[in-house]
């Protein structure tokens, strides 16, 4: 492994990762290959952008020639897809988008892995695919894909054909399904940082149905190691759940962030559900944690660093909730906001 394309990698996620790695091997080269939808954004790749191994291309991955030039001018051996539709109320809204980048997106990246002989192709996946998860059980990996939102079904698509090009054409791939990831750079569309970035501003924060949903937060940096050891370690054809293996109710987080901030709980708000709402994920982690791998932050942790972060770096996403992300709000929140009762 040494020219790595990192698909969406000035995403989140995408953006963590590709820092992480160019920090920890100094002969890897990595090729963000990404689209810049809304959720894309430069910013997020200033530590690299004047780093001799890196480099970018602003394409998309359902564009098989713009795929295979990147592929064949980098002499690219590795790609670690992280490109997607990211967002599940924008999928309830419009799932479009959603099955043409996570499933179409993913056969064009699939097929142009088998066209070069790649050496790797690593699909970042999701919890979401196995659907809700009662209480009593955490999802193993061998469990059914029970997906719920257009996001989540178009993912768990993504994942069934990674495993079709496996058993089929035999591409060397792995899959990791992680939980929610939280830390710098997660456009605050998503509940972590949309209610930091309220919070500070003392704006409400608008809580789905009775907040009693659960969810695992970990460390997006946490998950960035796991993929490491994922891509070094993981046998081809299988797939690792990743994340910290403990859930919490929604409303604990929104108490971990509000003090944090130092923020009163008026500003919490129950608003119509998200429909479909998945209430709880849970993830059996054993099978990562067997290559070596543990987490750093347990979820309060990471809850209190990120929002730390958000409250420092103020330069990174005051400017994205005064542009597109205010038609997005207007949108999802308003007449939510309207009707919303007090904690
Ligand atoms: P994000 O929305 O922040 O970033 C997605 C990136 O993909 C953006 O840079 C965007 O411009 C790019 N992109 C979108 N469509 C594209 C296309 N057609 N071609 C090229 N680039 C395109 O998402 P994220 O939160 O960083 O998530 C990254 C991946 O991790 C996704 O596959 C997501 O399903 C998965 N995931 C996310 C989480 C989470 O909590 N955020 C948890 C588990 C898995
Ligand atoms: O579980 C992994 C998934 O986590 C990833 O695959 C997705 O890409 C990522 O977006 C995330 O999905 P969620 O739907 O869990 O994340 P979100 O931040 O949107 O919501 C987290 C929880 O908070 C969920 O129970 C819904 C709730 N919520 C969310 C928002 C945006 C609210 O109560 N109010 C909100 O305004």
């Amino acid at each position: 492994m040494k020219n790595i394309l990192v698909t969406g990698g000035a995403g989140f996620i995408g953006a963590n990762f590709v820092i992480y790695m160019l920090e920890k091997y100094p002969d890897y080269n990595i090729i963000v290959y990404d689209k810049l939808t809304y959720a894309g954004n430069m910013d997020n790749l200033l530590a690299v952008s004047d780093d001799p191994r890196f480099d970018f291309v602003k394409g998309d991955i359902c564009d098989p020639e713009t795929v295979a030039d990147t592929i064949r001018r980098f002499g690219i051996d590795t790609i670690v897809n992280f490109a997607a539709e990211s967002h599940v109320d924008r999928s309830i809204i419009d799932p479009d988008a959603f099955i043409k980048t996570d499933v179409y997106g993913t056969y064009v990246l699939l097929e142009a892995a088998k066209t070069f002989g790649l050496e790797r192709y690593h699909q970042i996946s999701t919890d979401e695919v196995y659907g809700h998860v009662p209480f009593g059980h955490s999802s193993v990996e061998t469990d059914n894909l029970e997906p719920r939102s257009p996001y989540a079904a178009s993912k768990a698509s993504g994942d069934l054909m990674v495993n079709a090009y496996f058993v089929t054409y035999g591409l060397p791939v792995t899959i990791t399904r992680g939980s929610n990831n939280i830390g710098p750079f997660q456009y605050p569309e998503k509940v972590v940082p949309l209610f930091a970035t309220n919070a500070i501003d003392y704006e409400p924060l608008p809580v789905y149905g009775d907040g009693k949903q659960m969810r695992d937060y970990q460390y997006v940096g946490d998950h960035c190691s796991a993929i490491d050891v994922v891509l070094h370690k993981g046998k081809y054809g299988e797939a690792y759940n990743v994340g910290t293996g403990t859930e919490m109710e929604n409303l604990e987080m929104v108490e971990i962030l509000l003090e944090t901030l130092n923020r009163p709980k008026i500003l919490i708000r129950h608003v119509a559900d998200r429909p479909g709402h998945d209430r709880r994920y849970s993830l059996n982690v054993a099978k990562v944690r067997a290559l070596g791998w543990e987490p750093e932050h347990t979820p309060a942790e990471a809850i209190a660093k990120t929002v730390q972060w958000y409250a420092e770096n103020e330069w990174w996403w005051r400017k994205i909730k005064s542009g597109e992300f205010k038609a997005y709000y207007r949108q999802q929140y308003e007449e939510r906001l309207r009707n919303a009762t007090p904690s």
